[in-house]
């Protein structure tokens, strides 16, 4: 099966995102953050990460449906199916995992490393993430209109993601000037560069590339949901989020 428990623990970081509910249940030590001092105007605030948190949620599903889509379509079945059996039985399913672009991007990985990363790095981390897929989407969409047999389903996803992506981007693009406009002045963040897999004539290139690429973007959305989950909940309780007795939020 696609989306097998095994599949979703073979890395650290989803690992981490499964027990991010027992995070909050964790002790914690550290005072990363005073939001309220960068002088930020509390109601637009709240109404950016209400409305990233929404469409973060509703991206990331997207994202596992055209996933799941790409293994039950008889366009993509065959190779995705053998590739996820090969992966398994090689006992090789991070091989994946370290072919996504974003792999550079340092997220934290254990609840330890969790509880250090303040807001602004939360914030950092999720911009790069998402700037990073930018192009890749739009190349996805432009590939999969010209690729053979590509059907109607997938293509109609692949649009949705590119153009919520877009939205989500813009959404995040104006929290940061408000955070720590000195995010902005990075221009370091993971370059794609699997275009020739995915223009190769050989299907089964292409499939495996689709394959890499419907795994790395649903993991790194998965992410980007958590963190915006965590900066909405730092930003409206305090570091009482990185605590055991979280109220519910
Ligand atoms: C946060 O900063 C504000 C303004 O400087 C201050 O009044 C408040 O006490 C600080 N809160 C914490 C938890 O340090
Ligand atoms: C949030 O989304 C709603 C509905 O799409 C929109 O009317 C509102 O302007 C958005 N808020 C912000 C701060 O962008
Ligand atoms: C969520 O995704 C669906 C499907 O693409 C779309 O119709 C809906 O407008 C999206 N909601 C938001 C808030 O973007
Ligand atoms: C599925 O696709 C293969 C080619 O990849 C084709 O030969 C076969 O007829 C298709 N089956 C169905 C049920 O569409
Ligand atoms: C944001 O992240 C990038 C690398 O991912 C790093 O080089 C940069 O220093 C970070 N910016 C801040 C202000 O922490």
């Amino acid at each position: 099966m696609p989306l097998s428990l095994t599949q979703l623990c073979s890395s650290g970081t989803l690992l981490m995102l499964l027990v991010s509910n027992l995070l909050l249940w964790e002790k914690v030590t550290s005072a990363p953050m005073n939001i309220s001092e960068a002088g930020l105007s509390e109601v637009s605030l709240k109404d950016l990460f209400d409305n990233a948190t929404i469409l973060s949620e509703n991206i990331t599903k997207l994202a596992t449906d055209m996933r799941m889509e790409f293994f039950y379509n008889n366009f993509s079945s065959r190779i995705f199916s053998k590739t996820l059996r090969s992966l398994h039985k090689e006992m090789r399913l991070n091989d994946v995992f370290n072919k996504c672009h974003t792999l550079p991007i340092k997220t934290p990985e254990t609840k330890a490393e969790v509880r250090k990363t303040s807001f602004e790095d939360f914030l950092n981390i999720t911009f790069n993430t998402l700037r990073a897929w930018k192009d890749p989407l739009k190349h996805l969409v432009t590939e999969l209109s010209v690729m053979p047999r590509v059907p109607d389903v997938i293509l109609s996803q692949a649009k949705a993601i590119e153009a919520q992506h877009k939205v989500l981007l813009e959404y995040i693009m104006k929290i940061v000037p408000k955070v720590n406009p000195a995010l902005q002045e990075n221009e370091d963040f993971p370059v794609w560069s699997d275009l020739d897999s995915l223009q190769a004539p050989d299907e089964e290139i292409r499939l495996f590339a689709l394959y890499v690429f419907s795994y790395c973007l649903r993991v790194d959305l998965q992410i980007v949901e958590f963190y915006i989950y965590m900066m909405r909940c730092l930003h409206m309780h305090g570091n009482i989020c990185y605590l055991e007795s979280a109220p519910s939020f």
